[in-house]
């Protein structure tokens, strides 16, 4: 599959849109909803999961990987999604989380029984109660290690403790995974997104990190490109849109998952860039965005991918971040312009461009003030951990605020309608109240929405070569509050500049009027005209 002109978009299913009234997206209501994405111009569909699931990571934690959460639909709701996407053109991307199962999973419970070779697809070590095997922390906090008394072992949790990582070293357990790569295949999807992958291949020695969590001894592990090798060999899901997320990885590691000669992945999400407003590099320790932080890490990974021949999806959005404009932007002096820089700013960069679902509208943060308004098991277990650092309730209320997953997966908003037009009953999250005013039916009618602005932004991907395949340079190096680079390809360029800031800027390479008189000229921005500087949150293109 060509990656270069596509754009993905991705589906929070249990936020989308609710078929039944029971206050939870389901998957007819994404069947429903096709229209809507073919208007907006998105090829591939990424779901996160609707397999059986207890929820305790909102379908992160799998009990069955080929069955349906009945809470979703139906096996026949997936085939009708399927079929009816393709007709317009749509693939689907589904999400295979492989660095771990829920402890529901008939595997774990046959592994709690004692069985051995259940207990062989896990990663146990004995140990007393009060001793754990490591000093490992899991990433939802906590210790990553749970004991069972009845085995009298521990077993590993990089994430919650119902979420147990399996033993990628079992080779059973990787035709187990194969297999289900291979039924999804069967029914017709065009992609995977493979969870937390780079954490899959473990260290030979299990030892405590006297200087950090223990990440560096399991990410980017020791066989990981062995084992994602073998997965994509096995299942032929080489031709297909495969991206991996990869946590705290680096830039070699990335450029070998995803150069094709590697035959490993088709691209990577990394999460430098979301990190630049996390002090001394903890999410919950808050700071305003290092815009400076960001070109580097922006210039670093764009050039280098392309010198390694490896290929980034670009993103700002997904279910664990907060919501970009509210987070990078201005969401109540600049909403609109400074929605759309971002999107532009990632948009014409080298990569697959991903839209997290309402993205395209400029949905905010949850604004939520009170703890019984969060559901995420995350935010909640961080709301003990900060309270019992000594913050106060204000405080930690502030933080979640900020920082909880909770802020992107609040109902898509479909219209001012209840609810925002998510569902008739109650919806599982409360809708911030701006969905009067930001939503699809409003954004449809208004020619300057940034919905409009998206659409035109996947539309321009498709149109220009130039930002599928050109190179990529970065530009303004010293400028602290913009964004630039240059795309090259076959003898056309095209200049990308991004204010960062709710104020005039004035870029230090050159000026604007310069430009257009050297016969640059404009293709996309978020001002009518071009001024001397950049206006707040102004993003212009121009081509030669
Ligand atoms: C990934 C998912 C996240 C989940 C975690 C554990 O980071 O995006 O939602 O909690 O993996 O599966
Ligand atoms: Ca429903």
């Amino acid at each position: 599959m060509n990656i270069q002109n596509k754009v993905v978009y991705q589906i929070y299913p249990k936020s989308f849109y609710d078929t039944n009234g029971d206050g939870l997206g389901d998957l007819p209501g994404i069947t429903a909803k096709l229209d809507y994405l073919k208007e907006l111009g998105v090829d591939l569909l990424w779901l996160t999961p609707f397999f059986v699931s207890p929820q305790n990571d909102n379908g992160y934690d799998v009990a069955d990987y080929c069955a349906v959460d009945p809470r979703f639909g139906t096996m026949e709701d997936v085939d009708t999604l399927i079929r009816t996407a393709k007709t317009r053109g749509i693939g689907l991307m589904f999400d295979m989380v492989f660095n771990h199962t829920s402890t529901e999973h008939a595997w774990f419970k046959r592994a709690l029984a004692g069985d051995p070779d259940y207990m062989d697809y896990y990663i146990w070590r004995d140990g007393t109660p009060d001793a754990p095997p490591t000093n490992w922390e899991s990433k939802f906090g906590g210790n990553a290690w749970e004991y069972v008394p009845a085995l009298g072992k521990y077993y590993l949790h990089l994430f919650d403790v119902t979420q147990a990582d399996l033993n990628w070293e079992n080779p059973r357990v990787r035709e187990e995974l194969k297999n289900v790569i291979r039924f999804w295949k069967a029914k017709g999807v065009e992609g995977f997104r493979f969870d937390v992958v780079n954490l899959i291949s473990k260290p030979e020695v299990f030892e405590d990190d006297h200087e950090g969590d223990g990440r560096r001894f399991y990410t980017d592990g020791r066989h990981v490109h062995e084992f994602l090798k073998e997965l994509t060999r096995d299942t032929g899901i080489d031709t297909m849109m495969t991206v991996g997320e990869m946590s705290s990885t680096s830039l070699e590691n990335c450029i070998r998952y995803s150069n094709p000669a590697e035959k490993e992945l088709s691209m990577v999400f990394s999460f430098h860039h979301l990190k630049i407003d996390y002090k001394g590099g903890v999410k919950w320790a808050l700071q305003k965005p290092d815009i400076m932080a960001l070109k580097k890490l922006f210039a670093v990974w764009q050039e280098g991918m392309a010198a390694g021949g490896g290929w980034n999806a670009v993103f700002w959005c997904n279910h664990d971040q907060p919501r970009v404009v509210s987070r990078f932007g201005d969401d109540e002096r600049y909403p609109k312009e400074s929605a759309k820089m971002l999107g532009a700013c990632i948009h014409l960069m080298r990569g697959t461009p991903y839209i997290y679902q309402g993205e395209e509208l400029g949905m905010t943060n949850a604004q939520y003030t009170d703890i019984a308004q969060y559901k995420d098991v995350e935010s909640l277990n961080y709301y003990k951990i900060l309270l019992n650092e000594g913050k106060s309730k204000e405080e930690a209320l502030h933080i979640l605020s900020v920082r909880s997953r909770d802020n992107s997966r609040t109902p898509m908003q479909w219209s001012a309608a209840a609810n925002a037009g998510f569902t008739s009953g109650t919806p599982w999250l409360t809708p911030p109240a701006n969905f009067n005013t930001i939503n699809t039916e409003a954004e449809f009618v208004d020619a300057d929405s940034v919905f409009r602005f998206y659409q035109k932004l996947i539309r321009l991907r498709k149109e220009q070569p130039i930002i599928q395949k050109g190179d990529i340079f970065f530009l303004e190096r010293e400028n602290a509050s913009v964004v630039a680079y240059e795309r090259a390809y076959a003898g056309r360029k095209l200049r990308v500049y991004c204010n960062f800031r709710a104020a005039n800027v004035p870029l230090m390479e050159d000026s604007l009027a310069a430009l257009t008189d050297e016969g640059w000229s404009k293709l996309i921005g978020n001002y009518d005209g071009l001024a001397v500087d950049l206006r707040p949150y102004e993003v212009v293109a121009l081509e030669k």
